[in-house]
């Protein structure tokens, strides 16, 4: 079987790697993929844009492809499911409908509160006077969100009221693009954060091991938001009693929320949680993909055929499917960002020492990279890899990536030193 992925980053790479080691995957093609992908055997990458559906269809239909995997949710969120699915391909991610879920907050927000999900409180404004005397009425902190996709940078926790109203400008004067057409103000909630990624075919609806990020550039998370800068799992915050009312809670209620919408949403479903000191917990954000860098300590971990699950999703049988199974002992990543990231940095530089990484024990997925060739691999990102080791716990896979990082070299290399502080210790 041969599996087109869409995507550029480690989420992509840790997708097409892990599908690779299924004897029935024949070959992977990446759009646009990375170093790492252009790097593997048995994989391919394909220069298009990953908003170029007809180029893409064309391309699976060319090349006999049998299943299309959506890494990213821009694609997801402009309708690539339902473009493919019109060509007769099949598709793993939700159709543009279902993709709203992430794509609008004010939608996800209306649907969790219809669903009497446990979520943040909130109001939704389209001009700026109504919401500045709403953050009047509730004072700091407190939370302004853009409403649509903004690469996860359309999120203020401000401190203070004044903080609050400069991000209301900032939204309305449109330095969000369409995303600023509308406001959503949220309380703000205290304690850790936890993704729980399930899979679904739309009316069964399966976690897999819930993870942590780390969405600050500095230790002791501080400093800006990122894309991420390391993960571990399995997120021992999530307790087995917390993974089974999510279940309930959130993950069911929500598909079946989404079916009664006529929405038959097939693919991953994200939820990101906030858990509070005393063990109880609200949903921040849905997700309508993997999580990046989750993805990369969930799929290491994972014993049961990803292509196995992505077809059961896909056909409506995950139902039947045996529970899903995992490798016992724990998964942690940690990235390495260019210089500067997530404000400016450069690209190009030359990296060193991912042989000797991998030599360590480590496994490094790529992220902003790509082949320069002969064999030369080049930064072409502000996250650029994530070196991820895994262990029969925490300690050695903490361990495990940190030895391995130490060999990557390139100019200007930045990475945090504390990755799985929490779960090194606990209290802090
Ligand atoms: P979102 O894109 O909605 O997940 O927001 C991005 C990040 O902002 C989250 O991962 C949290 O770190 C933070 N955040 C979002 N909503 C809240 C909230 N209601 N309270 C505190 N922090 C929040
Ligand atoms: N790691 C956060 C995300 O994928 O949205």
């Amino acid at each position: 079987m041969k599996v087109l992925v869409v995507g550029n980053g480690g989420r992509e790479h840790a997708l097409a790697w892990k599908l690779l080691q299924s004897k029935k995957i024949e070959q992977i093609v990446c759009v646009p993929g990375n170093g790492g992908t252009a790097s593997m055997e048995c994989c391919q990458n394909i220069p298009l844009a990953v908003d170029d559906f007809e180029g893409i269809s064309k391309l699976a239909l060319e090349k006999d492809i049998s299943v299309v995997v959506v890494g990213p949710e821009v694609p997801l969120a402009m309708g690539i499911t339902d473009y493919l699915q019109s060509k007769g391909l099949m598709v793993f991610g939700p159709s543009k409908a279902g993709a709203q879920i992430e794509a609008s907050k004010a939608w996800a927000k209306a649907l969790m509160q219809e669903a009497g999900i446990p979520t943040a409180k909130a109001a939704v404004f389209t001009e700026a006077t109504a919401a500045k005397s709403y953050i009047k009425s509730q004072g700091a902190p407190i939370v302004v969100k853009a409403d649509g996709l903004a690469a996860g940078k359309g999120v203020t926790v401000a401190q203070t009221l004044a903080e609050a109203e400069d991000a209301i400008d900032a939204i309305f004067q449109g330095q969000f693009g369409s995303a600023g057409n509308f406001v959503v103000i949220e309380e703000c909630l205290l304690g850790q954060e936890v993704s729980v990624l399930a899979l679904t075919d739309g009316l069964t609806i399966r976690p897999l091991l819930p993870a942590q990020d780390h969405k600050r550039i500095g230790d002791g998370d501080t400093g800006d938001n990122t894309g991420g800068m390391g993960a571990y799992a399995p997120a021992p915050i999530a307790t087995p009693e917390l993974m089974a009312r999510v279940q309930i809670e959130v993950l069911e209620k929500a598909i079946a929320l989404l079916r009664t919408k006529g929405i038959d949403y097939r693919g991953v479903l994200y939820a990101g949680l906030m858990v509070s000191a005393d063990g109880d917990f609200k949903v921040l954000e849905f997700n309508c993909r993997f999580g990046d860098p989750e993805t990369q300590v969930i799929l290491p971990l994972l014993e049961t055929p990803l292509e196995d699950l992505i077809l059961a999703c896909i056909q409506q049988r995950l139902a039947e499917m045996p529970p899903i199974a995992w490798k016992k002992g724990a998964a942690a990543t940690v990235v390495a960002a260019s210089g500067g990231y997530p404000g400016e940095y450069e690209k190009g530089q030359v990296i060193a020492g991912i042989k000797e990484a991998e030599a360590s024990g480590a496994k490094v997925f790529h992220a902003g990279t790509k082949l320069n060739e002969p064999q030369q691999i080049l930064t072409d990102g502000g996250r650029v890899l994530n070196v991820t080791g895994l262990g029969e716990n925490f300690q050695q896979a903490i361990a495990q990536a940190y030895a391995g990082i130490k060999h990557i070299h390139f100019s200007g290399v930045y990475y945090r030193r504390d990755i799985g502080h929490r779960v090194l210790s606990p209290k802090s």
